[in-house]
């Protein structure tokens, strides 16, 4: 690749399943009500894949149509990455499952597991591949159906998710230093409780008694993670800017996962930006992890409020914990 072009996202998608679930329907199977969940969270509805779907589904859908807006073939990717922590099993991996819905050959394919940053991961991982010319076409999805790990009997963390996929598709860029510029991930294993699926995993295998104790659904301390998301956001996009030498309010639009309008809002606010340059529709469909910003991103392409030119920050936290913020122009 000629050094002054870079990594760049070359297409994207997006699929989200039809069924919708509101908050009138959530009002019907726990104690709460649509005002609580607008006012603390900013979700009207999110989506529900049907019960014959599974992430790979949503992740080949997805894959499907950012391949087709790059205007490149299953067959010409040199690796595809899941982002996900809904994989259809726990192996094989459900980029397998993707690489065969996609017939996209003997394509090396795997699964990533950062939760909701894992998108952000994997952007930065293609990102050096492409730049070091190592790999040409790298596809990266980032897909969940959060619903079969929630508890419908927990008010406070099942108003809060949906599923879908968004996928892009990273190449070498065609215009000189239009592309994706400069990431930092982040990670911190000491803060692993306030966000976990207990169950299921080797430390607590599935049993009637994990079972009966709803182990295998997600389990949040909303208010501690709240907290934490705040000021990881805050902290990693300012490192981002300052070392770029960008200013915030230069920034043409973020795109923060979407775990709750007011962490976007109280971010924006200590970042000193308005909430015009941040792009939202967690209205529509809830958080839906590592597929959050893939899905925002493809909305925004497609919907014509993505300019050339125009610089970006996507910005991720998640379970792990994890974070990581990129800087794109587009
Ligand atoms: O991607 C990462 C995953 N996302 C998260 O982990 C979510 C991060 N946290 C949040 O988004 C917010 O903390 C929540 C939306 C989960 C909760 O909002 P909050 O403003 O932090 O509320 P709270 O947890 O402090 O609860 C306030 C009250 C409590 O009642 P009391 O104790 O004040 O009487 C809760 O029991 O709201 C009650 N409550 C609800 N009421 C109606 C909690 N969930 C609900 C509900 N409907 N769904």
């Amino acid at each position: 690749m000629d050094n002054t072009k870079i990594a760049a996202i070359l297409g994207t998608g997006h699929y989200v399943p039809k069924k919708r679930l509101t908050n009138a329907d959530l009002e019907k199977i726990v104690d709460t009500s649509d005002e609580w969940i607008v006012t603390r969270t900013g979700i009207k509805e999110r989506r529900i894949a049907a019960p014959e779907e599974a992430t790979s589904d949503l992740a080949a859908e997805a894959g499907r149509r950012a391949l087709e807006a790059a205007g490149i073939k299953a067959d010409e990717l040199s690796l595809i990455i899941v982002a996900t922590v809904t994989p259809d099993t726990s192996f094989p991996s459900t980029a397998c499952l993707v690489q065969k819905k996609l017939n996209a050959g003997q394509v090396p394919a795997f699964d990533l597991a950062a939760a909701c940053s894992g998108f952000l991961y994997g952007v930065e991982l293609a990102r050096q591949m492409i730049n070091t010319g190592s790999q040409k076409y790298i596809l990266v999805i980032g897909a969940e159906v959060l619903t079969r790990i929630t508890d419908y009997e927990d008010r406070g963390s099942c108003v809060l998710f949906g599923d879908g996929a968004g996928a892009a598709v990273i190449g070498p860029g065609k215009v000189s230093g239009h592309g994706i510029i400069d990431c930092i991930m982040g990670a911190d294993g000491n803060f692993s409780e306030p966000l976990a699926l207990p169950a299921g995993g080797s430390r607590l295998p599935a049993s009637h008694e994990t079972i009966d104790a709803h182990l295998h659904y997600m389990k949040i301390q909303g208010r501690a993670v709240y907290k934490l998301a705040v000021t990881h956001i805050v902290e990693v996009v300012r490192d981002l800017l300052a070392r770029n030498q960008i200013d915030p309010k230069a920034i043409g639009m973020y795109i923060p996962h979407q775990m709750n309008l007011r962490i976007m809002e109280a971010a924006a606010d200590r970042l000193g930006i308005t909430m015009e340059q941040v792009y939202v529709n967690i209205e529509k469909y809830g958080n839906t992890s590592a597929a959050s910003i893939p899905i925002a991103l493809d909305e925004a392409v497609r919907n014509g409020q993505v300019k050339n030119g125009m610089d970006m920050v996507l910005v991720a936290f998640g379970s792990g914990l994890t974070w990581v913020a990129s800087l794109l122009r587009w």
